[in-house]
């Protein structure tokens, strides 16, 4: 479960006097349980990425709370947020984010490398997950021959090959047409319910939104509406 009370960060740009402070989300207050879907919305700057970077714990928070399964994530070293990070979460991006100098088989596995598993472990598990998104006869391309849908795909195999318990996604069919975004959300929601993984999906399409149960707004950093 995640649990986040009272949450601000601020963004600091330069130094003494020609400083200025941007507040990209103010008192902050979500709670989320084990396999919810949640589309996060709001206007460009409202802070939604800014968000779901803490919720991924690749970014810090100034004040509050913000928990994962009761662990409070700034009381946590850099190596055991690395660690919670890597097991606990999956990321998806509206670029992919992909190596396109690899196959796709190393792009999947490439989570696999920051645990302590074997080299032909990883392969198979990499070989499982893209089995799961359907282009497991893709794995020994290189990423930059696919289509945009494929290379999704591959990003979400990536995601979900260390079985995590939340996926985050930014604008995960920002580049991709109508009929790929609504099979990649298909994808998406098939985890969400079969293996109960929370999803969370910034979005401003409202064709995506409606895939999730919950829908949060943000507005100036704060959270302007939530139907829980
Ligand atoms: N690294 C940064 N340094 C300084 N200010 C930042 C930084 N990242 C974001 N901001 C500011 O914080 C606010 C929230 O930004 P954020 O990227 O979270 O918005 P967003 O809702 O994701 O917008 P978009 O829909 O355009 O992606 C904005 O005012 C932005 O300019
Ligand atoms: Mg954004």
């Amino acid at each position: 479960m995640i649990e986040i009370k009272d949450l601000c960060k601020s963004y600091k740009i330069g130094k003494g006097k020609n400083s200025s402070e941007t507040k990209a989300l103010e008192n902050i207050c979500l709670k989320i349980e084990d396999g919810e879907s949640v589309a996060i919305r709001g206007k460009s700057g409202a802070g939604k990425s800014t968000l779901l970077n803490i919720l991924g714990i690749l970014d810090s928070y100034d004040s509050g709370s913000f928990t994962i399964d009761g662990e409070e994530i700034k009381n946590l070293s850099d190596k055991k947020a690395a660690k919670m990070r890597n097991k606990k979460i999956g990321f998806v991006l509206q670029d992919f984010s992909l190596i396109d100098s690899k196959s796709v088989a190393m792009n999947v596995m490439l989570p696999l490398f920051f645990s302590d598993c074997e080299y032909k472990e990883m392969y198979k598990k990499a070989e499982n997950a893209l089995e799961l998104v359907g282009i497991k006869d893709q794995i020994k391309k290189k990423t930059y021959q696919l289509s945009g849908g494929q290379r999704q795909r591959v990003a979400i195999a990536r995601a979900i090959v260390t079985e995590p318990s939340i996926i985050l996604a930014d604008e995960p069919t920002g580049s991709l047409d109508s009929e790929t975004s609504s099979q990649i959300m298909d994808l998406l929601m098939e985890f969400n319910k079969t293996k109960n993984i929370t999803l969370i999906v910034v979005t401003h399409e409202d064709s995506v939104a409606d895939y999730c149960k919950r829908k949060v707004v943000i507005s100036d950093g704060k959270i302007k509406t939530d139907n829980t």
